[in-house]
């Protein structure tokens, strides 16, 4: 109850105030918890955003990445790559960082690792159009190597934000580093294939792609048949 009579007044007050609704709306998000706790509740709330809202609140959040100097990451890149893709996607998928040519071209998995994840995709009827995709880090590491800790906590906030706002039904996690960073699991080799469900997000852990290309013949038929799972809760949850 007093949550709400706060959240009247917090609104009356920026309003007159004479801040666009937009913006007040912005910073009560900002404001509360992120997928830790509360989030459901939060998510609820964000979950019934006008379409248009939720482009809004997604474009604010991308111009603050691209002028991002949260981490030492900033210092090597071309361009930040904040994600790309339906902000209404019932599937979000989260990779690990920025390779070469994402960094020259500001969009996610646009080398030889997004095309083997767009060709996965299409093999099981998605298309890239329809999902969101980005990246534990939103900057390049230097010669491709894995994010720091320290990177991977000065960026979470943007993909907290960013899972906040798209609310998906299912989140891939392609790699260790996004299966530790989001789920704080450690094994890709143990929980791949499996669905983990977490404040009715479920989550489904793969390889990454680069991974894969590394390794065809052993990982290829796998990720295939984790991509088919993929289908499988896709076709039931979206
Ligand atoms: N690898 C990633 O993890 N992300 C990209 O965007 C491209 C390659
Ligand atoms: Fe900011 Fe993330 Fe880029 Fe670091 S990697 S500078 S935290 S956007």
């Amino acid at each position: 109850m007093y949550d709400k009579i706060d959240r009247i007044i917090d609104e009356i007050l920026l309003i007159q105030k004479g801040e666009p609704f937009l913006s007040a709306l912005e910073k009560r998000i900002d404001r509360v918890p992120r997928i830790e706790s509360g989030s459901e509740k939060n998510r609820a709330r964000i979950g019934r955003l006008e379409t248009s809202s939720r482009e809004s609140l997604m474009r604010m959040l991308e111009r603050e990445i691209l002028e991002c100097k949260n981490c030492p990451l900033h210092f090597n890149r071309t361009k930040a790559v904040p994600g790309i893709g339906n902000y209404n996607a019932k599937l979000m998928i989260i990779g690990e960082g920025p390779g070469k040519d994402e960094d020259i071209q500001g969009k996610p998995f646009v080398g030889r690792a997004g095309k083997l994840l767009t060709q996965l995709l299409s093999e099981i009827g998605i298309s890239r159009e329809e999902v969101y995709i980005t990246n534990v880090v939103k900057c390049r590491p230097p010669d491709n190597r894995v994010p720091e800790e320290s990177e991977i906590e000065a960026c979470k906030g943007y993909l907290k934000r960013q899972i906040e706002i798209i609310n998906p039904k299912i989140i891939l996690l392609l790699g260790a580093t996004a299966l530790r960073a989001v789920i704080g699991e450690k094994s890709i080799t143990k929980v791949r294939g499996e669905e983990i469900e977490i404040d009715g997000i479920i989550y489904l852990p793969t390889f990454h792609p680069a991974a894969v290309l590394r390794d065809e013949n052993n990982k290829l038929p796998l990720i295939r048949e984790d991509f088919r799972k993929l289908k499988e809760l896709y076709e039931r949850l979206a």
